[in-house]
């Protein structure tokens, strides 16, 4: 098992390119099952999510290629439409393969994906958006089996709110599953996000007829049939965002590449609060922090608001704030794994229900830690290359689910992480 070792403090400075967005990718990769042939899919990132993605693509008939043009998807024959347990209980996005395989095959079979550790993810939002469209659905031995009416899939209008907002990976169920679906879908209170846009932008392309592409109220016309594409995806926002702050916690200067800075407008916002320079560069954003960490408050939202896939390395920056942060999970309220973590680094957090008081402490020590989730693991990374001493981070495979070789880059602009097998 992996270890990172960091040394810190460090300040980090140059320049460092983003990869392309994961939670893009992920979804625009199922997408290919809706159209016979050979897709492409340019400015994938190459990580463990994206690769459980490809094993089961393949599981399911399609032929997956990675090489330097990007990864190939040959989905000219899909004969076994089932999410394996295997496979979605590593990943729990496997779930975006229940609208596309729905649409296609008439049928599929998915393993409803268990517990994890940022909190209860059900699907059921998923589940009565594709009911609407005229599926049967039960569960069988663990699996959801959703069979679409003799006749196909029908539009009509479904309302995808929920208690913590829309749904990201829901929305993108029922919009590819109505691309194909007879008459018109129109999906009220749909995520907004950037990467659900990328995926209406990507369905489009193929030949989808998606309007209202960003907002709250997708309008899809069903087609008759998709054709296979070549598409590449945006950056990632969320990368983009823990090197920022990355910048703002070493107290360096960072050139920010391949990401978009009005994806990012709420994160932009809380960084200048808390005193950070943030100027927008042709290729994405720079990013300098010189002078004290103003404490701040922050809630996640659905976007546009602030993206719960940045609170916990915002925690991590606002530990060293001179004064008190609240920060508010709005979207898994026990969001929350890092907190024991960043105090065994010295820092001061107190949860108080969905909420963390952070009181700002004037250092971090480095101590051994241990990564719980993707994020979480991003925010003791930041907190060790700004710490006193060397940090050990234990399980960081959870780390390099999201983010390719982060200690290579990161290195490169004057971290010093070591990757250990132990
Ligand atoms: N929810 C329901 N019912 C549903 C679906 C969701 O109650 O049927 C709730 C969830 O429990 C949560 C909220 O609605 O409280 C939002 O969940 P959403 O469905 O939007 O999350 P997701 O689509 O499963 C994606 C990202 C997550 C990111 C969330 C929120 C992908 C592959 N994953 O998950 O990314 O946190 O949206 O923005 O796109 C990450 O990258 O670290 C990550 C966890």
């Amino acid at each position: 098992m992996d270890i990172f070792e960091i040394d810190g403090p460090v300040r980090l400075s140059g320049s460092i390119d983003v990869a392309g967005s994961k939670n893009s990718a992920l979804p625009i990769l199922a997408a290919a099952l809706l159209a016979p042939g050979a897709s492409t899919v340019s400015n994938a990132p190459d990580l463990a999510d994206i690769r459980s993605l490809e094993t089961l693509l393949e599981s399911l008939g399609a032929k997956v290629l990675r090489n330097e043009t990007g990864l190939h998807v040959d989905a000219s024959v899909i004969d076994n439409p089932v999410g394996d347990y295997e496979i979605v209980r590593k990943m729990r996005a496997s779930i975006c393969i229940l609208g596309p395989l729905l649409a296609r095959c008439g049928k599929v079979k998915v393993s409803m994906p268990g517990g994890c550790a940022i909190g209860d993810r059900p699907v059921d939002i998923h589940l009565r958006g594709v009911k609407a469209l005229g599926a049967k659905i039960y569960l069988e031995n663990g699996y959801i089996v959703a069979e679409a009416p003799a006749g196909g899939l029908v539009g009509t209008q479904i309302f995808l709110g929920g208690p913590f907002g829309s749904t990201v990976l829901g929305t993108d169920n029922v919009m590819m599953a109505a691309t194909l679906a007879k008459g018109t879908t129109v999906i009220e209170s749909a995520a907004c996000e950037p990467e659900v846009a990328d995926l209406a932008n990507c369905l489009n392309a193929m030949g989808a007829k998606i309007t209202g592409i960003g907002s709250p109220r997708l309008v899809i016309e069903g087609v008759k049939k998709l054709n296979p594409i070549k598409y590449s995806i945006i950056g990632d926002r969320i990368e983009a965002g823990t090197f920022m702050v990355a910048a703002a916690i070493t107290k360096g200067r960072l050139k920010i590449n391949n990401c978009d800075l009005d994806h990012m407008l709420a994160v932009t916002d809380r960084l200048r609060f808390i005193g950070a320079e943030v100027e927008k560069t042709k290729t994405g954003c720079e990013v300098a922090l010189d002078g004290p960490i103003h404490p701040a408050d922050i809630t996640t939202q659905p976007y546009p608001g602030f993206p719960t896939d940045l609170q916990a390395q915002f925690m991590a920056l606002l530990a060293l704030g001179e004064g008190n942060s609240v920060i508010t999970e709005k979207i898994y309220p026990d969001r929350f794994m890092h907190v024991a973590e960043l105090n065994r680094m010295a820092a001061n957090l107190r949860k108080e229900g969905p909420s963390v008081i952070v009181a700002g402490v004037e250092k971090l020590i480095a101590a051994p830690v241990m990564a719980s989730d993707l994020r979480a693991s991003a925010a003791l990374v930041l907190a060790g290359m700004a710490a006193q001493g060397m940090t050990t981070v234990q399980r960081v495979y959870h780390i390099d689910r999201g983010y390719h070789k982060i200690e290579e880059r990161l290195n490169t602009v004057g971290a010093k992480i070591r990757r250990k097998n132990i």
